[in-house]
């Protein structure tokens, strides 16, 4: 075929243009995810006239988010999650799990660190120096049919009564308000800890000032987090939020679906008591990447 010069001024032609070019990429799920993202690029570009240095500005922006990245702070996780992308994505692979009753997922975020303490059932998990009324959370791990699944892995990691994850605050010891723990014949775990506080999200890097920019606050409800992985059945990343937290409905990073808002129940000796039913679903899902080390 002759070739046929390109006419910069035909934006359907140049979209053809670069399709073609992707045609040759091996790996047929990559093929399809970059055509769809070429494709959504270019509609993008033209529903809003993209002026030159605003795609400097936004390529700019990336280039921050990549700098304020490293091993401390993961700053790519924290932009998908003010976008709503990380709860999209992590909602729609779960829907027909959700469906046959399965828990529902939430996104994982930025603070979860590899190799947490592996803690015994009823162990605590908060220092004893650690501020704030007592939590008793009970866990129960089962498929989608009730069946209780023994020797599961479950992580948890929630903020400190002040708002604070131990890796963002010198007051508080190393690993302090994480574990891992094995789930019995039962299927059920346990932990003592305190009740979490709900906390602004890092606003520091190019999140921040993206936020600021589009006048949003920056509050994620208070929340425990939770990784479960069993022999068998899909990983199942979530977060259990406190329905009297001021943000209950209104999460920075739309994580805080309805079905995981739970009472903290009074324990009548000034504490509190949380129980969590975790559903899994049959097949076999890899664990998230951990952000922390
Ligand atoms: C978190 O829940 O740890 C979190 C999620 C998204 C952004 C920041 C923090
Ligand atoms: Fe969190």
């Amino acid at each position: 075929m002759t070739p046929v010069p390109l006419n910069p001024s035909d934006p359907k032609a140049l979209l053809e243009a670069v399709l073609r070019a992707n045609e040759g990429t091996a790996d047929p799920r990559l093929k399809t995810v970059l055509a769809a993202a070429i494709r959504h690029l270019h509609a993008f570009a033209l529903e809003v006239e993209l002026q030159p240095d605003e795609l400097q500005a936004g390529l700019d922006f990336l280039v921050a988010v990549g700098k304020a990245t490293g091993p401390r702070k993961h700053e790519g996780i924290l932009l998908a999650d003010i976008l709503g992308l990380a709860t999209l994505v992590q909602l729609r692979g779960a829907r027909h799990a959700v469906e046959a009753g399965g828990t529902e997922p939430a996104l994982v975020g930025p603070f979860w660190r590899a190799g947490q303490p592996e803690r015994a059932n009823g162990a605590r998990i908060a220092s004893e120096d650690t501020p704030g009324p007592r939590l008793t959370v009970t866990g129960r791990v089962t498929d989608l049919a009730g069946a209780p699944i023994a020797g599961a892995r479950v992580e948890t990691w929630q903020a400190s009564p002040k708002g604070l994850y131990e890796n963002q605050d010198p007051a508080q010891a190393d690993m302090n308000l994480r574990g891992r723990f094995t789930t019995d014949g039962d299927g059920r775990f346990g932990f003592v800890s305190v009740r979490p506080a709900g906390y602004p999200v890092p606003t520091d890097g190019p999140c921040g000032a993206l936020l600021a920019a589009q006048g949003r606050h920056t509050m994620r409800p208070a929340h425990l987090h939770f990784i479960v992985a069993a022999e068998g059945f899909k990983v199942l990343a979530t977060q259990f939020f406190d329905a009297e937290d001021p943000h209950a409905f209104d999460d920075v990073v739309f994580g805080a679906v309805g079905s995981l808002l739970r009472r903290f129940e009074p324990d009548g000796e000034g504490g509190f008591r949380l129980h969590v039913d975790l559903k899994l679903e049959r097949g076999a899902t890899r664990l998230p990447h951990c952000p922390l080390p």
